[in-house]
């Protein structure tokens, strides 16, 4: 066989969606949420209606199930900032049901799409680059299992790469720093031929805190329903956050310009309507807080209980939770050799979702996108460099890891010490 016909199988594990899919997808991944259910449903009543009686259900399925507020606490998100806990028991489930849903989904018979005879997938698991060594054998023991419990020929062989590292594959980057960030965590990442893991900073911040100071000041606003609704804000939080290009100018620009900034919104489908009245400013808060929860502005949000994104620990060293994105790549970056340090700094990737702002067009003096952003914020810690955005932030993970299940030579076998090759099932 060679290498174009492998069916090669990634799966992005985020913290809120799984991107996943065979190679004939082609630009993009099947999209699904990182949840499962867990439902109360009784085997009898469960077959009275027809329905099967699942211990877990994950996919487009669980929306059935969510027929009341009160169902919520049933649902489990396995994640957080990328990773799993070692003894979260319902979290494990939750992922293998995901594996198992989304390769069943894909699963071809006995030919491929392209009419290769089909004898597994080459599955690639894209984790967030700290996944400890527990995070693998999982992985790779729910594969064996998924794979048996289907009697054989689904997978053939599995491998797991670092997200990152499957962003700068996709970019055809050699010496980079890839900086991947999500719903939950954002890993700043150096990188020279493979992930440099005395480098890595993974930071827990990512759109999931924007979620948060937006619904802080829905509540501030008098919308404490709607701050509680988590879907609501998320949308909100994209339709109306900005990313100011110096916060405290951007802030006074748009109080002397009344009208200027769009104050007033109303959400698509329902019956909702917004009003920000004279504080359309507050939209800078929202992405400014993304790439830097220390700016003062904030210390009256911290003051009232709102906590910002916690610290991590690297190598002994704890890196404030609050950093900001600047200052953290320059740290990163300054855990490596001198000799590559001007590579790394030259060619900075933005990836993920958490990176999706965009400036609206007419303020463009006030507003910036993700990488205007850092490039000011590495520029007032003495760096320069101009990062560029990758396309379709959310699916290069999934587009890398298509890439890197392609080109792994089929001969090399998992080794456990340099982390790469493939581990065959059978
Ligand atoms: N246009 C946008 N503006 C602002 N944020 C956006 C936009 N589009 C997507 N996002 C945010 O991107 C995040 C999802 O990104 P992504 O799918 O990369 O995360 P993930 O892979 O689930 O999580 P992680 O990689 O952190 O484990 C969400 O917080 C979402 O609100
Ligand atoms: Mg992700």
């Amino acid at each position: 066989m060679n290498v174009i016909q492998r069916p090669v199988f990634a799966i992005d594990f985020g913290t809120s969606l799984v991107k996943f899919g065979p190679v004939w997808r082609g630009r993009y991944p099947d999209i699904t949420d990182n949840r499962g259910y867990f439902p109360k449903i009784s085997k009898v009543s469960a077959e009275i209606r027809g329905i099967k009686a699942e211990e877990v259900v994950v996919g487009p399925e669980v929306s059935e199930y969510l027929e009341s507020k009160a169902d919520l606490s049933r649902l489990h998100y396995p994640m957080r900032n990328g990773v799993v806990e070692r003894d979260d028991v319902r979290g494990w489930k939750v992922i293998l049901k995901i594996i198992e849903y989304a390769l069943r989904k894909y699963y071809p018979g006995p030919r491929t799409p392209e009419g290769e005879p089909f004898c597994g997938f080459f599955l690639v698991v894209a984790l967030a680059a700290q996944s400890p060594v527990y995070m693998y054998e999982r992985m790779f023991d729910i594969v064996k299992e998924v794979n048996s419990s289907f009697g054989g020929g689904l997978v053939k062989a599995v491998t797991i790469v670092p997200q990152p590292l499957a962003v700068a594959i996709s970019e055809k980057a050699v010496t980079c720093t890839v900086i991947e960030s999500g719903h939950g965590n954002t890993q700043i990442t150096p990188i020279s031929r493979d992930v440099i893991r005395s480098a890595l900073i993974p930071l827990n911040r990512g759109g999931s805190d924007s979620d948060r100071i937006t619904a802080q000041i829905l509540k501030d606003l008098g919308y404490s329903d709607l701050a509680r609704e988590e879907k609501f804000v998320k949308n909100f939080k994209e339709m109306v956050g900005l990313v100011p290009r110096e916060l405290k100018s951007s802030i006074e620009w748009t109080k002397s310009h009344p009208g200027a900034v769009k104050s007033e919104f109303s959400i698509p489908g329902t019956t909702v309507k917004i009003d920000l009245g004279d504080k359309a400013w507050m939209r800078f808060l929202i992405g400014e807080y993304f790439f830097n929860p220390s700016h003062e502005v904030f210390q009256s949000y911290y003051i009232r209980g709102f906590t910002p994104p916690k610290d991590t620990v690297v190598g002994g060293e704890v890196i404030p939770g609050s950093v900001d994105l600047g200052d953290a790549v320059r740290i990163a970056i300054s855990k490596t050799p001198i000799e590559i340090q001007p590579a790394l700094l030259k060619r900075i990737i933005l990836s993920g979702g958490a990176f999706n702002w965009k400036a609206p067009t007419g303020l463009e003096g006030i507003a910036v996108n993700s990488p205007e952003k850092l490039r000011i914020l590495l520029k007032a810690r003495g760096m320069d460099s101009s990062p560029a955005m990758i396309r379709d932030p959310q699916f290069s993970v999934w587009r890398g890891a298509i890439v890197y299940g392609t080109y792994i030579p089929e001969d090399l076998s998992w080794d456990w010490s340099s982390m790469e090759g493939w581990l065959y099932l059978e």
